[in-house]
């Protein structure tokens, strides 16, 4: 049995909200809007006028230049994308590699890992599934996953991770901000506890980067994987490996590609010398439509900055929550508004039949196993949140 989460205090005063009108303005880039009340930005970020018009530009570009526009615009804009990822996590453009899904680009990293001596993979009961899946698979080759449990099931405790990790663990690995609760976790503490003991550590960031500040230096981490789909408003098929720079040459993945070899214009089938930056973590050939998407959702993040962000999806998410309460709801978040974000999971027996009205009611909401799961973003209107509330009361009440 797990203990049930303990009631959320509110510590923000709503009083002291500023407006944010500004960030409102940008509501009218994100054509949802128009026709819904969008609060699922954890599952998929809004489509911006700014990603439609990069992805018309690389329609255009592929219809008039062809292959021509690979050598004179997109490997440029490629190296424009490795650049300002690093920017937004403060990492250098060459710690930064390309990939096209999470999985995928966990599977990279776990194919540069020596089993022999450290067997063991720390993750926790909590993570999103692909992250345990791509160790379970390595049965075969000796590796064990431990699965670190839940304290309830919105968060893990620092002390569960220091009993888990031991002299045998290659890798911990585990999310910034947990998908099925919101918690954010504190990473560097993570990084400090693994790193004492001789383990490397990878942060699934998915949930994290674009509302919450990342920093990859202060945290300590070893390896950060994150992309477009949700926070950083870039659509699919674009996520990103962060590696730190001393670590970089140490790294020979065994599922390597093309685009990850030092001389990948040598079109050489005997020299798969892996590059010196982390692009020797990348495969093959990418998704250009999406590199284009998803600088146009980057320019957002950039323009309004993360602590912005950070501070209006609090404002956000605090009066979800409160509303929730008021309402007789209860919220599945940490009981400390700090460890709190844009993900707010409300307790429901059966959740479907109350997204699928809230959906023909025009908002979009998303659920998880016995939980309605509301995403606010700094698009968001607080009037939004109280039509997600006042619709789940008409439903619960048979109104
Ligand atoms: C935290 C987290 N990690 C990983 C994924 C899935 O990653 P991918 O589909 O890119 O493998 C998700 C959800 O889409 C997620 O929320």
């Amino acid at each position: 049995m797990t203990a049930p989460a303990p009631t959320p205090a509110l510590t923000t005063d709503p009083a002291r909200w500023p407006a944010h009108d500004d960030l409102l303005r940008y509501r009218a880039d994100f054509p949802i809007f128009e026709q819904h009340n969008y609060l699922n930005s954890c599952s998929l970020g809004a489509l911006s006028v700014r990603s439609m018009a990069g992805i018309n530009e690389y329609m255009r570009l592929w219809g008039s230049m062809g292959a021509s526009a690979w050598y004179e615009l997109w490997l440029g804009r490629l190296a424009e994308l490795r650049r300002q990822i690093g920017a937004l996590i403060n990492a250098g453009e060459d710690e930064i590699a390309i990939g096209p899904s999470i999985s995928a680009a966990i599977a990279v990293i776990s194919s540069c890992l020596d089993y022999r001596t450290r067997n063991k993979i720390v993750t926790t009961d909590l993570d999103f599934p692909t992250v345990g899946h791509q160790w379970l698979a390595k049965a075969g080759q000796g590796v064990e996953v431990v699965f670190v449990p839940a304290r309830d099931r919105v968060s893990v405790d620092l002390a569960a991770f220091e009993a888990a990790i031991d002299e045998r663990t290659a890798l911990v690995v585990t999310s910034h901000v947990f998908f099925t609760s919101g918690y954010v976790q504190d990473i560097k503490a993570i990084a400090e506890i693994a790193h004492r003991k001789g383990a490397l550590v990878l942060i699934d960031a998915y949930q994290g980067t674009g509302q919450i500040p990342t920093d990859v230096q202060d945290a300590g981490v070893d390896f950060l994987l994150s992309g477009g789909l949700k926070w950083l408003l870039g659509g699919t098929g674009i996520v990103f490996t962060y590696a730190r720079r001393d670590l970089l040459l140490t790294l020979h993945p065994t599922i390597p590609g093309w685009f990850g070899v030092k001389n990948m214009f040598g079109f050489d089938i005997h020299d798969a010398t892996p590059a010196d930056s982390a692009q020797r973590l990348e495969q093959g050939t990418h998704s250009i439509s999406a590199v284009y998407a998803l600088l146009g959702g980057l320019s957002y993040i950039h323009e309004i900055g993360p602590q912005r962000l950070r501070e209006r999806t609090q404002h956000l998410t605090e009066d979800l929550i409160a509303r929730a309460l008021a309402a007789g709801f209860t919220p599945r978040v940490a009981p400390d508004p700090a460890q709190r974000s844009g993900i707010v999971l409300l307790n429901m027996d059966d959740p479907t039949p109350v997204v699928a009205a809230l959906a023909q009611a025009g908002t979009i909401v998303d659920k998880r196993p016995g939980a309605v799961r509301v995403s606010p973003y700094f698009y968001n209107r607080i009037e939004e949140n109280a039509l997600v509330i006042e619709a789940m009361v008409r439903i619960r009440d048979g109104r």
